[in-house]
């Protein structure tokens, strides 16, 4: 596909540990079965774990290529398997989980050439609202909020829409419910946080659909293999890959919207 038919995809969530990695992964994953070429940056810096989920011990990371100590193209890690990229991040580096806005702006306008070569490229960020999480979420061209129906992932989700959409003028939302009972429970959950987005914010997000609570998410964790390599024909697999289909159909939905925004926006300091 041409450069300016990539689509950058910031996953987020307000609450930690409710399964953006685990998401970013399969849908990449899916995606690639779909016929799409992605990538899966990890935005997660200082507490990385795609290449924990993935088994894999790169040699280079983000943070290598942001000292200069390496080039991006180095640090990108083909997961040949599985028939998609990895740009993955360092664990335990604190102070690079607060990056300076301009180093930031510096590693994006290098990785943005990189970029093109893909379809799908999907930002997996670290929770809560920091101002790197802020700033990641804003650079991509679409947003995938991941919640979960505990009332704590649904407070944490809107607070981090509010800051979102009145510092950064962001209005769509994609709304995953992760972790459902039903499709049922999943469908009153958003309604739940679309109804305060609607009544306090004035911006009405989308549901792009569900993903069952399933044991077979964690033994592929403890596996370190993608949920659809592990186990293709479970519950939350089927889930997953229905929503790869959810987020082609929305993407061609927001097409007009999608022509007219970067690959990455990177915003002024
Ligand atoms: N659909 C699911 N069914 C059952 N368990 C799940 C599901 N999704 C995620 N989990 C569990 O939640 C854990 C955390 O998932 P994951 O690491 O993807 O969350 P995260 O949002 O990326 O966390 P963090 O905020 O720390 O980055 C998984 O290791 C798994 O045990
Ligand atoms: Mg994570």
């Amino acid at each position: 596909m041409a450069a300016n038919s990539t689509l950058s995809v910031a996953v987020l969530s307000g609450k930690g540990g409710v399964g953006k990695t685990n998401i970013s992964l399969n849908l990449a994953c899916a995606l690639h079965q779909a016929g799409f070429k992605a990538l899966l940056v990890d935005c997660d810096l200082g507490l990385a774990n795609l290449d924990v989920l993935l088994g894999i011990t790169p040699q280079g990371n983000l943070q290598n290529a942001l000292l200069g100590e390496m080039s991006l193209r180095d640090v990108l890690y083909p997961i040949a398997p599985h028939g998609f990229d990895v740009l993955p991040a360092a664990s335990g580096v604190p102070e690079l989980s607060e990056m300076k806005a301009e180093s930031r702006n510096a590693l994006l306008s290098r990785l943005e050439p990189l970029l093109g070569d893909y379809d799908y490229v999907f930002m997996d960020i670290g929770a809560g609202i920091s101002e790197t999480v802020q700033a990641f979420a804003a650079m991509a061209a679409a947003r995938i909020v991941v919640i979960t129906p505990e009332p704590t992932s649904l407070t944490d989700s809107y607070a981090l829409i509010k800051i979102l959409s009145g510092r950064h003028n962001l209005r769509d939302f994609l709304v995953l419910v992760n972790q459902a009972a039903s499709a049922g429970e999943a469908k009153a959950s958003f309604e739940k946080l679309a109804g305060a987005c609607r009544h306090f914010l004035h911006l009405e997000p989308v549901f792009l659909g569900h993903v069952r609570q399933d044991k077979k998410v964690s033994e592929a964790v403890c596996r370190q293999e993608p949920l659809l390599r592990y186990s293709p024909g479970c519950p939350a697999a089927r889930d997953l890959q229905g929503l790869a289909a959810a987020l082609q159909r929305a993407r061609l939905a927001m097409a007009d919207v999608l022509s007219q925004r970067n690959i990455l926006h990177v915003a002024p300091d």
